[in-house]
């Protein structure tokens, strides 16, 4: 079964006087322990479709089907919660708390996640985590002293430290260079692998769709194709 699945979701916007659709009947499956890339034109519905499915706006039509349930069809404090604990998001800019250390950060997520554990426990998987995305060395320090590269890496350990069963990335290498943006792609997908995720990232960089297991194409609201990165890429 699908881990989260979007049927015939559709999402207009008014604008002005007129009902602009910019999302028209999108179904997609989305699978475990699978990146999926989503990459289309400037304005094609990408991070509409995102913030759907990952519960953080309302749709006009469809479902969202996670665990059997409709996230379109429960109270908002019901979808808050299967957010908080079993989704994690990342963005084009880290958006890391810059009063906070590293692993305050991440400390803060577990939190919000509603995770009870020790705080021994806590610390012992902190420190896994940012052993996954090369961050060890950093655990004290504040956001405004990490590098780009660095901030992004401690963003994807922030997304993933609860143990989530979804991974959203809107566009997250957008703002590093070639270098950094590969082993962020690569981190995404190796963690997406060992934790059993479902991943559905957004790119407009062709270069990162060798990380992806599949490549989803959207065209004005719509998806075109679906394509399996090995064999077109590799
Ligand atoms: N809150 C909103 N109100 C009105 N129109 C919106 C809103 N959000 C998005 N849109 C419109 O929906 C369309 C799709 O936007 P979306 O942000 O999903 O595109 P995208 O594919 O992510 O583009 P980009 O690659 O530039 O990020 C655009 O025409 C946008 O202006
Ligand atoms: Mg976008």
């Amino acid at each position: 079964m699908a881990q989260l699945q979007l049927e015939q979701i559709r999402k207009s916007f008014l604008n002005g006087e007129s009902e602009e659709e910019v999302l028209k009947g999108v179904n997609l499956s989305l699978e475990k322990g699978e990146v999926t890339a989503l990459i289309g034109a400037s304005g094609s519905g990408k991070s509409t479709l995102l913030t759907i499915a990952a519960g953080l706006q309302p749709l006009t039509s469809g479902k969202v089907l996670f665990e059997n349930q409709n996230l379109a069809e429960l109270r908002p404090e019901q979808v808050r919660k299967i957010r908080a604990r079993h989704f994690g998001f990342v963005f084009q800019s880290s958006h890391l708390v810059p009063f906070l250390t590293v692993e305050e950060q991440l400390a803060m997520m577990m939190d919000i996640a509603g995770m009870k554990v020790s705080k021994h426990e806590k610390e012992t998987q902190i420190k896994n985590i940012l052993e996954q995305v090369g961050m060890t060395h950093r655990l004290k320090a504040y956001p405004p002293s990490l590098s780009g590269g660095e901030k992004q890496r401690v963003a994807v350990a922030r997304a993933i430290i609860h143990n989530p069963k979804v991974l959203f990335a809107d566009e997250p290498t957008a703002s590093l260079d070639s270098k950094r943006s590969k082993d962020t792609m690569a981190l995404l997908q190796g963690v997406t692998k060992s934790l059993g995720m479902t991943t559905l990232t957004v790119t407009h960089d062709e270069e990162m769709l060798v990380y992806a297991d599949r490549i989803v194409t959207m065209s004005d609201g719509q998806i075109l194709e679906s394509a399996e990165s090995a064999g077109r890429f590799s």
